[in-house]
């Protein structure tokens, strides 16, 4: 495509500032924006734009007479369906040994708040093992696979989908093939991109960060849908014939990755959607609930609702909105494919507005100190209103989710010390549940329930590789009426206490 070409679509599209800066660039910037000009579809991304401004202003009216709580009839629960667990992890476990179980990492955020710059999954939070959340995440397929293929004498495979975006592609892919794919069939890690969107100010227009360079964000986490289908990742799924897909974020230390008693629980339910959910018991807290709407399942978030109905109680004393949203779901296959090839296009962007550096009209780089414009996204969970049969399955927040959101601060929230604290804590439990129990330097036993040290609730040093256990099992044999020394690491080499004295 010319020069001309460009600017006749961009003069259509009303975009035509994005070559004010041209006779300013050198040859190679040129090209680079004609190459990022030639690849957006202007008229596409300007009805994106008019559409999700319609739907913010009218998801800015609040929803709360429209809502009802998830139904009874179509939660399970870990702790009230104890009962029932067993035979769901079963399920579950049959299923990944027929080899119709995937797992479909969300990795292609900004992780501004985190502000590392590397994709987020590549962060070690500083366990005793220094491993990332991508190496966790690896090893916890390969513990469930080996446990699927004991059960079942037959071998299988969970292959993992990554979706990365533009900006995180290549030092995703180089960091698995530098470490072996932790110990994963390369064939069996797939790759793939979703798409970029530009940011836009309130008028409509597209943001330049640079003379030559549009500013350009990932389409959300809900672009998977899309990108499902460009990259051919339903297909591939097809192929492998997969059955269940299993959704979830790159930043949950404690996430169960193909979960087989969440698999098994909705596959005994019939659902064709499902999500994870963790009881909200502060009504402030600014997490997004599952709920009715109209008689259709979403995701309400906390600006959503007045107060009053965040705070509403129901005869048991819960919160009744309280199914806190962990982005962590089921789907059929034959449900994501209708969403790819039937409801994608129904999806409308949310406006999400942001501080957005700009060049201004003299091309001088300006870093607004408030919101100047709106990037688009699409959520994951904005398909849960197609589900045929939708259920809901509620977790303890202790033992499955802790993201990583924040930079270590003082008394921060969801950043690497709460992350690697949730994960020692929940260990330690496990090491106590297998029969053993800490001493510290003198000897003494050290109680089950950590004291306040120094006014800070710090959690005993203990780390158990996921090759070694999933979810606590087969450890009895390893530490039944054992006394260990934190730092304990445990893994498949043995037991390690690295110090002695380090309480
Ligand atoms: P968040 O909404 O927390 O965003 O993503 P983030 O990029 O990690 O962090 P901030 O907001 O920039 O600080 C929740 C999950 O959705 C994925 C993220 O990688 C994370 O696993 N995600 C988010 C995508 O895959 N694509 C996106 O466009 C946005």
């Amino acid at each position: 495509m010319d020069i001309r070409r460009i600017v006749q679509k961009l003069e259509a599209a009303g975009q035509s500032h994005l070559l004010q800066f041209w006779d300013d660039l050198s040859p190679e910037e040129q090209a680079d924006l004609m190459q990022d000009l030639e690849s957006m579809d202007f008229t596409e991304i300007n009805g994106f734009f008019a559409a999700a401004m319609v739907s913010s202003q009218a998801s800015s009216e609040k929803v709360d007479s429209r809502m009802e709580p998830v139904p009874k009839d179509v939660l399970g629960s870990t702790t009230r369906d104890r009962d029932q667990l067993k035979a769901w992890e079963e399920e579950g476990l049959l299923r990944i040994s027929q080899n119709k179980v995937a797992v479909l990492l969300l990795a292609g955020g900004q992780g501004t708040r985190l502000g590392v710059p590397y994709p987020k999954g590549m962060c070690n939070v500083g366990l005793p093992s220094r491993k990332t959340l991508f190496q966790i995440q690896a090893e916890r397929i390969l513990r469930l696979q080996q446990l699927a293929e004991q059960k079942h004498q037959s071998k299988c495979c969970i292959p993992w989908y990554i979706m990365t975006s533009g900006r995180t592609m290549s030092c995703t892919k180089d960091f698995f093939s530098q470490h072996n794919y932790f110990g994963l069939k390369e064939e069996n890690v797939i790759f793939f991109q979703q798409g970029m969107l530009p940011a836009m100010d309130y008028n409509g227009k597209i943001i330049l960060e640079g003379k030559g360079k549009v500013s350009m964000a990932p389409d959300g986490n809900g672009g998977l849908y899309r990108a499902l289908g460009t990259s051919k990742i339903v297909k591939d799924m097809e192929k492998r014939g997969m059955a269940y897909v299993h959704v979830y974020c790159v930043d949950n230390i404690l996430v169960k990755v193909a979960d087989p008693t969440f698999v098994g629980f909705c596959v005994q339910r019939g659902a064709d959607c499902g999500a994870k959910v963790v009881e909200k018991t502060n009504p402030t807290e600014a997490v997004g609930v599952v709920c009715k709407v109209d008689g259709r399942f979403q995701v309400v978030e906390y600006s959503e609702i007045t107060l009053t109905t965040a705070e509403s109680r129901g005869p048991d004393g819960r919160l009744v909105f309280n199914a806190g949203n962990v982005a962590n779901h089921f789907f059929t296959l034959s449900f994501l494919k209708d969403v790819v090839n039937v409801h994608e296009p129904q999806l409308q962007h949310h406006v999400a507005q942001k501080k957005i550096p700009y060049v201004d009209t003299q091309g001088q780089l300006i870093k607004p100190d408030k919101p100047n414009g709106i990037k688009m996204e699409k959520f994951v969970f904005d398909i849960f209103q197609f589900a045929k049969t939708f259920v809901v399955y509620e977790v303890l927040r202790e033992d499955e989710f802790s993201p990583l959101k924040n930079a270590d601060s003082q008394d921060g929230k969801d950043n690497p010390t709460t992350a690697r604290h949730a994960l020692m804590s929940l260990h330690h439990r496990w090491v106590l549940n297998a029969g053993g129990h800490f001493i510290d330097e003198n000897g003494t036993r050290v109680p089950a329930i950590p004291s306040l040290k120094d006014g800070t609730d710090l959690p005993i040093k203990c780390e158990i590789s996921p090759l070694v256990s999933y979810t606590g099992e087969g450890l009895e044999d390893l530490l039944q009426g054992r006394e260990l020394h934190p730092t304990l690491v445990i893994d498949e080499n043995g037991i390690h206490e690295l110090v002695k004295n380090g309480v």
